[in-house]
């Protein structure tokens, strides 16, 4: 079977052999620090033989057992968490689900309507979950927190606990809320062993970004209907190929050197682009798994995406003729899911009858070739990476060579790829802001007041 290939042809001459081989080295120091679990938050490396592990453990059946009954019970299951406990369930769902899943009628959709909350603090979000609650007849909830106390995902489920136990009460509700966190520690660890709701652990050496292959991504997504256990062996034979010391057969390897190299020539900022609507949030989970591990210490790679062809009519512009110092990584879906004609019209009023009896495929194919001339052509290097079909097979592969690629990345930069410690600013203001009990709170709301009191306060507009 055919793996996940990297096409590097269109990052020359923006770099060549020469570069490439001078970094060879360092991209292998850097792997070896990785796999051997030597650089810097090297106790946060238990996703790397976790797609082995989990494939040999009980705990695929744990997971299918509790799938299984949302599966074939639920109408709607919602999965409350954010970050890390989010992007990885959604990205995955979202990619290989049909495009309208959630408006699919029950016997076609077949698995529980999907919804996400607890990623962001809207009312507005909150109010349409409780109308899917009170809407829908069989609901289940997945609560999914390392800690148990970020706001966002502890504030909806306050709201969404209360709603399920007015639905159902609270015995009932106890065998409908499943929640994902710590072992033995947290908030939600002590809530759950007190209602007596079934857990699942996510691992002390998984951070949140790097979860998506353990139950925080792996519940959700078998829930729907997906097999976990296809997507797990994508994983794992991409983590056998991730150990291979030679760039011609370790794309993540490759990737992590290329986006490296074009860093040092001036490219500061990646675009990740797709050509499939599903897969936007496979961006999104690709940007908080770059861009929280590598932004940090004024270093890292700008992480942005776009959907094509949509954004070509929006950003196609300025990534044509803007600025000189982005380059794109391509996901290019090689095999057609879809073998849909483009219908003849006779009379061609909109003049496109020439590509009448071709695929849609064909055509985002040929889209596909005639933006990477066109970028590279305007400036801008290209990585593509060739992903035989979208399935959770290569799907799998396509997590673990980013995340092995982030690893390798994150040390090349000379950063922790493991740890986010800018992400407490916000918080540490917000808290501070809302009052939140406690004296640095208090010394915090001081510094902040102080701060505002110097900002002019006559520049906004009338
Ligand atoms: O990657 C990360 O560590 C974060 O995105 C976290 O996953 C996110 O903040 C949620 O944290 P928790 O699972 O503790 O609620």
């Amino acid at each position: 079977m055919k793996n996940i290939s990297l096409d590097y042809s269109y990052t020359y001459p923006f770099i060549d052999d020469k570069k490439i081989n001078s970094y060879l080295d360092t991209a292998f120091k850097a792997m070896d620090m990785l796999l051997n679990r030597t650089g810097r938050g090297k106790d946060s490396l238990g996703w790397l033989d976790l797609p082995e592990k989990t494939l040999s453990s009980g705990l695929i059946g744990e997971i299918e057992k509790v799938s299984d009954e949302i599966y074939n019970n639920a109408d709607l299951l919602i999965c409350t968490g954010i970050g890390g406990s989010y992007l990885g369930a959604k990205a995955v769902t979202d990619a290989l689900l049909h495009p309208f899943y959630n408006s699919l009628p029950k016997n076609e959709r077949k698995g529980p309507k999907l919804i996400f909350a607890g990623q962001n603090i809207s009312g507005i979000w909150l109010e349409a979950v409780i109308n899917e609650i009170n809407t829908n007849k069989s609901v289940y909830v997945n609560v999914i927190s390392k800690s148990g106390t970020t706001t966002e995902p502890g504030i909806a489920f306050r709201l969404i606990k209360q709603q399920i136990e007015k639905k159902y009460g609270k015995k009932e509700s106890a065998k409908r809320i499943i929640a994902t966190t710590d072992a033995n520690e947290g908030a939600l660890k002590s809530l759950s062993d007190k209602e007596g709701y079934r857990t699942f652990v996510i691992p002390d050496d998984v951070g949140g970004r790097y979860s998506v292959l353990t139950p925080v991504g792996l519940l959700p997504i078998s829930s729907a209907g997906i097999s976990i256990n296809e997507l797990l062996q994508g994983a794992k034979d991409a983590s056998e190929f991730g150990k291979i010391r030679n760039i011609k057969n370790n794309p993540g390897l490759l990737y992590a050197l290329l986006r490296n190299l074009l860093l040092k020539q001036g490219y500061h900022t990646e675009i990740l682009i797709n050509y499939e609507p599903t897969l936007h949030y496979i961006n999104e989970w690709w940007k908080q798994l770059f861009g929280e591990s590598e932004g940090k210490n004024n270093k890292g790679i700008f992480p942005a995406s776009v959907d094509f062809t949509s954004d070509l009519h929006s950003m196609g512009q300025w990534i044509q003729e803007g600025q000189r110092f982005i380059f794109g990584t391509t996901l290019n879906i090689m095999g057609a899911d879809s073998d849909l004609k483009v219908p003849s019209d006779e009379g061609s009023p909109d003049e496109l009858e020439y590509l009448a009896g071709k695929s849609y495929f064909e055509i985002n194919q040929q889209a596909f070739r005639g933006t990477v001339v066109a970028h590279h052509d305007g400036g801008v290097p290209n990585i593509i990476f060739n992903v035989p079909e979208l399935n959770e097979y290569y799907l799998g592969q396509l997590l673990y060579i980013f995340e092995e690629a982030c690893g390798i990345s994150g040390y090349l930069l000379e950063v922790n790829p493991f740890d986010q410690p800018g992400v407490e600013s916000y918080k540490k203001n917000m808290f501070a802001l809302l009052n939140k009990p406690g004296e640095q709170n208090k010394i915090n709301r001081k510094k902040i007041d102080e701060k505002i009191s110097k900002i002019p306060k006559d520049k906004v507009t009338e």
